[in-house]
């Protein structure tokens, strides 16, 4: 799905936020929507739940300070904007976008679905941070399907930008379009699928990777430790930047140029890939090794200058 006018306001502004369960993941989108300027109500089951929470976002607040992302002062700031509650009601009855971020499982996302439902108000987007459900499913739940919608993250969420949008059956367009251009304001890349699916992209092709990395290691190919080390100084680094069909560009350009057969839709893919339109092999290798050099860098691969010792 494309978006021609990103600046597009359409239905309420949204201004207030609620996480419902603010663990690992609900706490980290709380992170992003204080240190973003946003008032945001954070509800979870007991007191205990909530002080743990209060305890990560303080944390990761402090962090992105002392790393240069936020001032000192606009971390106190953004932490005063975290309001916490056991109260369901209290937690969503104002706000414009609420995220649920409990446990993975069709019946508890179903039962606090229903109780946001209930208690928020009519325009509020209520999304999900589920990592493999349906939203069709999830979105039964509610009187208003359409204003429901799959928002996974990649945790921290605060600090990965991935976005997986996910419209059920019954979720609207115009709910599809308010979250993409509200996560994009946030600094998130949002992607939207063009179909529902279970595990939806970026875990599919994590599983995938999982399920090849044990065959390694439970063949006697390499150690656990190794496999590690492959991925994260060989492939990682690429993907950092680019993921595996402009690898195999790069790789294998002749798959391109000469018009060898490409599986199924995916030579249409190459045709539409925007980072590739109007740019010649060239010029896309000396965009590769430039950003390669960078990162090489900040993960210390590679010296800063030449002046500096080479590194060992
Ligand atoms: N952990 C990850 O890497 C990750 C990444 C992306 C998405 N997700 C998804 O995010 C969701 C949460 O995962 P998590 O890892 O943060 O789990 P978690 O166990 O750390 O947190 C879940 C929180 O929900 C609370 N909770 C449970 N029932 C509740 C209820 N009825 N009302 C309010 N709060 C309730 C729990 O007390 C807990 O604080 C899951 O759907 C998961 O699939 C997880």
């Amino acid at each position: 799905m494309t978006f021609k006018e990103p600046n597009q306001v359409i239905g309420k502004e949204i201004k207030k936020i609620a996480c419902i369960g603010v663990g690992v993941i609900g706490h980290s989108w709380a992170t992003l929507f204080s240190m973003k300027g946003y008032t945001v109500h954070i509800q979870d089951i007991n007191d205990e739940a909530i002080q743990r929470s209060l305890h990560w976002i303080k944390t990761a607040l402090d962090l992105c300070a002392e790393k240069g992302l936020i001032d000192e002062r606009d971390a106190k700031t953004a932490f005063n904007r975290v309001k916490p509650t056991t109260d369901m009601s209290e937690a969503v009855s104002e706000a414009d976008y609420i995220v649920e971020s409990v446990l993975e499982d069709y019946d508890v996302k179903k039962k606090v679905f229903r109780e946001i439902d209930a208690a928020a108000s009519e325009e509020a987007i209520i999304a999900s941070s589920s990592s493999f459900l349906l939203m069709t499913e999830i979105q039964k739940a509610t009187k208003r399907p359409e204003r429901c919608i799959e928002a996974h993250p990649y945790n921290p969420p605060h600090l990965i930008p991935l976005v997986e949008l996910v419209p059920g059956e019954a979720t609207s367009k115009t709910t599809v379009t308010r979250t993409f251009h509200f996560m994009k304001s946030l600094g998130k890349i949002p992607i939207v699928t063009k179909k529902e699916v279970y595990g939806y992209i970026a875990n599919r092709l994590q599983r995938g990777l999982t399920r090849e990395a044990n065959d390694i290691v439970n063949s006697g190919v390499a150690s656990v430790e190794d496999v590690d080390k492959a991925l994260s100084v060989g492939p990682g680094i690429r993907w950092a930047i680019y993921g595996s069909y402009l690898v195999n560009y790069f790789n294998t350009p002749s798959h391109l140029t000469q018009g060898r057969k490409l599986p199924g839709m995916v030579k249409e893919g190459y045709e539409e890939y925007s980072l590739l339109k109007g740019k010649s092999f060239n010029d896309m290798v000396r965009w590769r090794d430039s950003m390669l050099i960078d990162v090489l860098r900040v993960l210390k691969h590679l010296p800063k200058s030449s002046a500096e010792e080479p590194l060992s």
